[in-house]
């Protein structure tokens, strides 16, 4: 990484490259100098600087930053649980399915609804109101409806001149909708409304399961349609749309990203040479009865699926028979926006909690509460300047005792901290739970380094001191000092030792929520 100077720069986060509200960047990427090299490099603990030639310019880069690992595209294969009807009907294995009213109402459960869809491909919405455009209310609960030529939703029903087969009483094989749309919606929801009809069930395969399948069993098969663009078409009297795509979309790195698969819509492929063999061979591996999972719509259920790599199907129905279900597109780039802020809220509300419950309780001894005495840090570490992850870390340094403290006043070493850390790991980076982790350790270092630092700790502190294991060794202290995050534990430390003042104002819990928001992992 350090090897790689543009790249480099081209990441500093300083004020002058980036807007410090939104981090979006100033500069355009031939901005910088043809000759630029890394002149001097101080490492530090927990950071590193660099000054640039030949321009002078200063970047300071976290290390926790230089370390962290490369997300994953959640649309590609990489992202998914690929499935089987048999992984998802076997117990402990259920029905991504929720109720309508709890998933409106319930923050983690709308969050598992939104990760079935993402992970899965679906999820199966039940006591949603049987009434005419609620599946507009559905999409809309999660992102934007995709208005097309059949409507903001469409009905799907007998109609007497159908458009299309899915307006009939014939069964529909497994397909994606709209192939012939570029791009194409990449969510489909169906919602019904009535279901009475002899027949009429519901089938779904996991279209990006089948194309690993065909990838490991006929890799020459896969290969020619991941290269082979098929023309899609649909044409009535108002509209004429047509798409070239192949039925395998596999991203730069060779990873599934859509499937595409509709007989009904498919156009005439010119030249096809040997595409047929492997459009048939993909087509066998998709009917494998193995793969379909079947369920049957009743009035209120409402399926939320991605139609880039779920094919959905239903079974003939009787002609005379009530069937009635009302359809709508969305994307999937807006519920992957809503679920990744859905679990911001949730992780800094159960943070919340944790201060307006646990933590109003006794801190140690002292003549404050935990949860004040953790609100007093963080504003004495906001106060001197600290940087976010500094005063995140002096606000949930002792997270770890919320249920810990009156073993430790007993006499025994709750290890908080290792507790506090581990448990901030789920939602922070190592730049916040390492100081959390280490500040203890801080104490019985400064003890060991500072001569006046110990007489001036609160009679509580001195105890825990004690328990804890005493002042360090200078061999011990040294080990400390040498850790890459002693001197932001150090920090903390310091803001803790401050921070138990009777009385004293601090700023609420929601305060610091949007600086927590920015930490957040994603
Ligand atoms: C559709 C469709 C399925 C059904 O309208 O795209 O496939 O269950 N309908 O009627
Ligand atoms: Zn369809
Ligand atoms: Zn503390």
């Amino acid at each position: 990484m350090l090897d790689n100077p543009m790249w480099l720069r081209d990441n500093c986060p300083c004020p002058d490259c980036r807007d410090p509200h939104s981090g979006q960047k100033f500069f355009q990427i031939t901005d910088l100098p043809d000759d630029l090299a890394i002149g001097t490099l101080a490492e530090r603990a927990d950071q590193i600087e660099v000054t640039w030639f030949p321009d002078g310019h200063r970047s300071v880069y976290p290390r926790a930053w230089l370390t962290a690992p490369a997300a994953v595209d959640h649309r590609s294969e990489a992202g998914k649980r690929l499935w089987s009807a048999a992984d998802l009907t076997q117990a402990p294995e259920a029905l991504p399915e929720a109720d309508w009213h709890t998933y409106l109402s319930m923050p983690a459960e709308r969050l598992r609804v939104l990760e079935a869809v993402q992970r899965l491909g679906f999820a199966l919405l039940r006591g949603v109101p049987v009434e005419e455009g609620q599946v507009l209310e559905v999409a809309e609960s999660f992102g934007y409806v995709r208005e097309t030529n059949y409507g903001r939703l469409f009905d799907v029903r007998v109609e007497p001149a159908p458009g299309n087969l899915a307006f009939t009483s014939r069964a529909i094989a497994p397909h994606t909708d709209n192939p012939y749309r570029d791009p194409v919606p990449t969510i489909q929801l169906l919602h019904c409304l009535t279901n009475a009809a002899e027949g009429g069930d519901s089938g779904l395969v996991d279209g990006f399961h089948a194309a690993a399948l065909l990838r490991a069993e006929d890799p020459g098969a896969f290969a020619v349609l991941a290269r082979t663009p098929v023309p899609f078409v649909y044409r009535d009297a108002q509209t004429e749309l047509s798409a070239f795509r192949p039925l395998i979309d596999v991203d730069p790195l060779g990873h599934v990203r859509e499937v595409r698969f509709n007989n009904r819509s498919f156009g005439t492929l010119r030249s096809p040479g040997g595409f047929y063999d492997a459009y048939r061979a993909f087509a066998k591996v998709l009917a494998r009865p193995e793969l379909m999972l079947t369920f049957r719509l009743g009035p209120g259920d409402c399926l939320i699926f991605d139609n880039t790599r779920l094919l959905h199907a239903r079974t003939a129905f009787e002609q005379s028979g009530a069937r009635h279900l009302q359809g709508a597109y969305a994307d999937l780039d807006g519920l992957a926006s809503t679920l990744a802020v859905l679990r911001r809220t949730i992780a800094l509300d159960e943070l919340e909690a944790l201060f307006t419950g646990p933590g109003t309780g006794d801190y140690l001894g002292e003549p404050v509460t935990m949860a004040e005495h953790m609100l007093q840090a963080a504003a004495l570490a906001e106060a001197a300047g600290a940087s976010a992850h500094l005063v995140a870390s002096a606000l949930l340094h002792d997270l770890g005792h919320l249920d810990g403290g009156a073993e430790l006043m007993a006499g025994v070493d709750n290890r908080h901290s290792h507790t506090g850390a581990d448990l901030l790991g789920r939602w922070f980076g190592p730049e916040v739970t390492e100081p959390v982790r280490l500040h203890v350790a801080a104490k019985r270092y400064l003890c060991a380094v500072e001569p006046d630092y110990r007489a001036r700790l609160s009679e509580a502190s001195e105890f825990t001191l004690q328990v804890q294991g005493g002042p360090m060794s200078a061999q011990e202290a040294a080990g400390f000092a040498a850790l890459p995050g002693a001197a932001d534990a150090v920090a903390v430390r310091r803001f803790d030792d401050a921070a138990k003042v009777a009385g004293a104002a601090t700023p609420a819990f929601a305060h610091f929520r949007p600086l927590l928001a920015r930490l957040l992992r994603g």
